[in-house]
This record gives C-alpha cells, structure tokens and sequence, in this order.
C-alpha cells in the first residue's frame, strides 16, 4: 500500500492532490476494515446483513424458522387454507358442532383450536396426507395437499399458523413435538 501512495503522488500536483490523496488512505481503511472482519469471522459479516432473521424462539422439525418462511406461509395460508379455517385462523362456526354429514367442520388454528395439541410431524402428516394419514379409516372433509403443495409449502403454512400462537401454546406445542419421536 505505502507504494502504491509513492507511485501516486508525483502525478497528482495542484489542488486535486490533496482529495486524491485521501482516497487512497480511505481505501487503506477500508482494506484494514475488511481484513479486521475477515479475522474476527463470518458471524461478524453476518450480523451486519440481516436480510432473512430468523423467527426468535420458532423451530419446525427442529429446525430454525427464517421470516421469509412465515411470510410465504401467510399467503399460502390465504390461498390454501383460510376458505374452511378462516382468515383469522378462527375455524368454522361451531365447529364442535358435528354437521348433518357426520363429519366435523374445520377447526380453528389460532390458540382456540386444538392445532397446537399436536407435535409438527403430526400438523405435517395432516397437512400433506389428510386426517386419514394419522387416523386410517376416518372419513373427514380437510383435504390432502400432497399433491398440490411441496413440502416446503406446507412446512412455511405451518411455520405462518405457528407463530400467530402466544407463548404458552408455543411452548406446549414445541414439548409435544419434542417428545414425538415418529412411532
Ligand atoms: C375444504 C375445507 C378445508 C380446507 C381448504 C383446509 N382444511 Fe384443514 N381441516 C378441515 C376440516 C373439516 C378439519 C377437521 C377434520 C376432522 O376432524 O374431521 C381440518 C383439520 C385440519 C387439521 C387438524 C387440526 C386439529 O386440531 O386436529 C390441520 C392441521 C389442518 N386442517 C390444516 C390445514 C391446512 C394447513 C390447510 C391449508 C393448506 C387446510 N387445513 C385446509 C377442512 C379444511
């Protein structure tokens, strides 16, 4: 650096040579900066760029939840899901109510429902393979959205109801998940 500053000066006379001068010093600092951010590590370069943060205190499957997820979820979520479990997630009318089919109606998924009684490989496996995935046999009007939703999309759904939870459900739910090993 000291000689590129040498081989400069002399072609810079007049009044630029002082601002010209001062770029190449800034330039040093910003190599100094660079090689300080460098040393001291990624987690550094990563705090300073916070593009995608993850969801404080929110895991799916164990694995960190990113905000772009939960937005993605919540548009999902209007498209795919809010027709029967409601824009709120506040479900059917009545729906402990059993209608004139036998059937149940959708239940909501907002901490007055029961979603959150369930672990997330369970929410998934419904999700994806309908009621009938985890129940064989029971007949039910939620439909299966494996075929119309990746993995992904139904993971971001989840991770979208998930976070609408306060903390008490969030952390009954994350218990739950945690104790269901996938028998
Ligand atoms: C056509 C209506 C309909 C749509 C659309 C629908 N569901 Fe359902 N869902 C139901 C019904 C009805 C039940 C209750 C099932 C039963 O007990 O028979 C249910 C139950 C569930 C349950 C179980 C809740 C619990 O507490 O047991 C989950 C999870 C679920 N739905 C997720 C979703 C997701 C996620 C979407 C959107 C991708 C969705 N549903 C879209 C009708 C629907």
């Amino acid at each position: 650096m000291a000689q590129t500053e040498f081989q400069f000066m002399p072609m810079n006379k007049g009044p630029k040579d002082r601002s010209a001068k001062c770029t190449v010093r800034r330039s040093v600092h910003l190599a100094a900066l660079v090689s300080a951010l460098a040393t001291t590590g990624v987690v550094v370069l990563a705090q300073s760029e916070p593009v995608d943060p993850r969801v404080e205190g929110l895991t799916f499957l164990g694995e960190p939840v990113l905000a772009s997820q939960v937005m993605a979820g919540q548009q999902l979520y209007a498209d795919n899901c809010a027709s029967c479990h409601g824009a709120s997630l506040e479900g059917q009318p009545d729906w402990r109510r059993r209608l004139d089919t036998g059937r149940m109606p959708a239940p909501p998924h907002d901490d007055s429902g029961h979603t959150w009684h369930h672990s997330d490989r369970m929410l998934f496996q419904i999700t994806k393979g309908g009621v009938g995935a985890v129940v064989p046999g029971y007949e039910s009007d939620m439909p299966a959205f494996g075929e119309d939703l990746t993995d992904a999309e139904i993971a971001a759904i989840l991770v979208y109801i998930k976070s609408t939870w306060p903390e008490r459900q969030r952390e009954f739910q994350a218990e739950v998940s945690a104790n269901d090993t996938g028998g």
